[in-house]
């Protein structure tokens, strides 16, 4: 990929591109508790977006997107959104960047990559910070990793109006090959730590749909959750996020909430404990609770949180059926995208063979399933 950017950028541009890396992330575990300013279990994987970029010496943007051949210029003074959704990230980030009151001068900008879009992936949020990232070399602007992913995260927010947490610019940034991030997304804190899975794989289940619900439903959650901690707040004024709540206070005070904000913030407060259990279990290496949690998390997001979709449940469901799959679960954001699953090597091909037929027979739809490695965050490439 890097060498077709490369090529591609100076058959355009007729100048030597800077060569950037930004991967995609999974979860272990964790899911809508980034927001909530609780925990978070990412890595970068083997799927990544790649940057061809330089300075142009002019007064204009000119982007070309690799895989969609389509091109953009966008003149330097007038950053504001575009109908084009791909160009919107990459302007989302030069303007977070003018807000730190420094100039962009005009660049040039190849991208194209292997992160399937719309698979729940991160494909946006490499796309920003990979751009964050050539964009800080280039111009020599000195932005930690930190305000780098803090500025591709409202970027997000301001560009394509989906109110994420931190969790998947920080994925694409500080992952490490070969380890998870366990992440506190209140202080910010994390820690690097190898993923022994002994004898289990991780695999993705591409359901190959994405339901036009989910930036809605996902800034929808998020405001439920406010509801929440707005009012237990009136009991507890210490309370600033759902993590400063326990199931007891949330109990207690259940007859306060309409049932929809109370099954959402219950099923936030309980994915914060599964996700302090699951790293303990990690640490242990007793990898099949952390599947066991897995499934759990699943059915929370399924029943309480109810960000999933038929083609989830249906994958889950064949998982957790098929006696192979030690856990599974819909991964970020929901309705649609991929399941994560933790599959025994030696049953690798009895799980994909299944998986493929049942789904395609019960859906229609031809499964992808994607094994992963985990790698490096956001990189010059050499
Ligand atoms: C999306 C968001 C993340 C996170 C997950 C759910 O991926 O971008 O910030 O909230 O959903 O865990």
């Amino acid at each position: 990929m890097d060498k077709e950017i490369r090529d591609k950028f100076i058959e355009l541009f007729n100048h030597e591109p800077l060569l950037v890396c930004a991967p995609g992330r999974i979860n272990i575990i964790g899911e809508h508790t980034d927001y909530n300013m609780g925990f978070v279990l990412p890595a970068a994987i083997d799927k990544h977006i790649v940057f061809g970029v330089a300075a142009n010496n002019s007064y204009k943007h000119r982007f070309f997107a690799y895989d969609l051949k389509d091109s953009s210029e966008i003149n330097i003074d007038t950053i504001e959104k575009t109908d084009k959704q791909w160009v919107n990230y990459l302007l989302g980030v030069i303007a977070q960047i003018q807000k730190e009151n420094k100039i962009v001068k005009g660049v040039d900008c190849v991208v194209g990559g292997n992160i399937p879009l719309g698979a729940g992936l991160s494909s946006s949020a490499a796309l920003e910070t990979g751009f964050a990232f050539a964009l800080n070399e280039i111009f020599g602007f000195n932005f930690s990793k930190e305000q780098l992913v803090k500025m591709s995260q409202i970027a997000e927010h301001e560009y394509a109006g989906v109110k994420c947490g931190i969790m998947d610019q920080f994925a694409s940034v500080f992952g490490k090959k070969d380890h998870v991030i366990r992440l506190d997304c209140r202080s910010l804190e994390y820690k690097h730590f190898p993923l022994k899975l002994d004898d289990y794989d991780i695999f993705l289940c591409d359901t190959r749909v994405k339901h036009t619900l989910a930036s809605s439903e996902y800034n929808t959650r998020r405001e439920e959750c406010e509801t929440g901690v707005a009012i237990l707040k009136k009991h507890k004024p210490e309370v600033e996020s759902l993590r400063d709540v326990d199931m007891e206070l949330l109990q207690e005070h259940k007859g306060d909430f309409n049932p929809t904000v109370y099954k959402r913030c219950k099923f936030v407060v309980e994915e914060i404990g599964r996700l302090t259990e699951a790293c303990d279990e990690l640490e242990k290496g007793n990898v099949k609770r952390v599947g066991e949690l897995m499934y759990q998390t699943h059915a929370g997001l399924r029943d309480d949180y109810e960000v999933s979709c038929k083609e989830l449940d249906i994958l889950v469901d064949i998982a957790e059926r098929s006696g192979v799959v030690i856990g599974s679960r819909v991964m970020g954001g929901g309705f649609g995208g991929c399941t994560i699953n933790i599959v025994h090597k030696s049953d690798e091909s009895k799980f994909i063979d299944l998986a493929t037929a049942e789904y395609k027979g019960k859906t229609g739809i031809d499964l992808f399933i994607y094994k992963v490695s985990i790698q490096d965050g956001t990189h010059i490439i050499n």
